[in-house]
């Protein structure tokens, strides 16, 4: 046999087989999404969503506490209002005694250590659950949808969020945001991550059910991306929000889409990454365990290193209290 051909004794033992990853999956690299809805006491079961729950604020501090001993190191929060009146403009986003708000100044006293982000949207507060406002013939409204995603983003800024992650994907509204923050003096305050290239994906079923979002007509395909859209997830990571001040790009869903995460690790090479393992993604790594076609633990890792090989630095993960428990760092 040629000497090239030759690699196993290269990884013959756990770590050297560990050496052969240009980087390493930590417990840093998660950000745990969590549901707060507007009952303060409320700790309810989301069955499609295994081992999830929709929190009221009281129950913050039982919940996290034990994670954040254990090393949790960020959260992204979503609210779930289910009281609340919502309207065409989605009022209720950045009601001071809304459970997002609510929830940043508790979690900021609690856990001074915590870095805490926020899903920007309007879907869980539009009577219509679209990420915007529309026309009266239904379609986008482009100009006011950024307006009002902007004023709910600085909000959540001056509330105290550490990062606000807008996920509605209207065009413009990263410059919309960044301006705002700066303007009002959160420019060194408050990190943009911008779910840049968010595709209109069949994984976020479990999740509307969790936060209410579906839309009540039509899709999403006007903002999100076609799945087969990889020159438009390149626009939107490089032309559109790198160039309008986001300071972090993600995309969304993840494992389908690692040539999208690939590419947006060379086109926004000096940003850090985010990748969204999200709701179906999760489901789907829950199902297929239960159904015997792997171990649970295996594939989490399989699936998540995937994603940090293909150059991903931060993954949103419902994973992330395991991943505190399976890691050591
Ligand atoms: C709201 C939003 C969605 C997700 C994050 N923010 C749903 C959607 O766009 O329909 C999906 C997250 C998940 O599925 O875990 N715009
Ligand atoms: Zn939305």
């Amino acid at each position: 046999m040629d000497i090239s051909s030759i690699l196993q004794g290269g990884y013959q033992h756990p770590l050297s087989r560990s050496w052969q990853s240009r980087r390493q999956l930590t417990k840093s690299m998660f950000m745990y999404p969590i549901f707060i809805t507007d009952d303060p006491d409320a700790s309810v079961v989301i069955p499609t969503l295994p081992g999830q729950r929709r929190w009221g604020v009281n129950k913050l501090e039982g919940f996290l506490g034990p994670l954040v001993q254990k090393g949790l190191s960020s959260v992204i929060l979503f609210g779930v209002p289910l009281n609340c009146k919502k309207d065409f403009r989605g009022t209720p986003a950045d009601d001071e005694n809304g459970p997002v708000i609510q929830a940043i100044k508790k979690l900021r006293s609690l856990f001074p250590s915590l870095y805490i982000a926020c899903d920007v949207c309007l879907c869980e507060y539009t009577s219509h659950g679209h990420c915007g406002l529309l026309h009266s013939d239904g379609t986008i409204n482009t100009e006011p949808s950024v307006e009002r995603i902007a004023e709910v983003a600085l909000s959540y800024a001056i509330a105290g969020a550490h990062c606000v992650a807008p996920s509605d994907m209207m065009d413009g509204r990263i410059k919309a945001i960044k301006r705002k923050l700066i303007d009002a003096g959160f420019g060194n305050k408050c990190t943009l991550m911008s779910y840049s290239a968010k595709f209109a994906s069949g994984l976020y079923g479990p999740f509307r059910d969790a936060a209410g979002s579906a839309p009540s007509f039509g899709n999403r395909k006007c903002y999100q991306l076609p799945p087969t859209a990889k020159g438009l997830a390149r626009r939107a990571i490089q032309q559109r929000d790198t160039a309008e001040g986001a300071d972090i790009i993600m995309v969304k869903p993840a494992l389908p889409y690692l040539d999208i995460i690939a590419d947006a690790a060379q086109l926004a090479s000096d940003h850090p990454i985010a990748c969204y393992q999200v709701s179906g993604e999760f489901a789907m790594v829950h199902a297929g365990a239960a159904a015997g076609v792997y171990d649970l633990k295996a594939m989490a890792f399989e699936t998540t290193e995937s994603m940090v090989r293909a150059g991903a630095t931060l993954i949103l993960s419902y994973f992330t209290p395991e991943f505190l428990d399976w890691l050591s760092t």
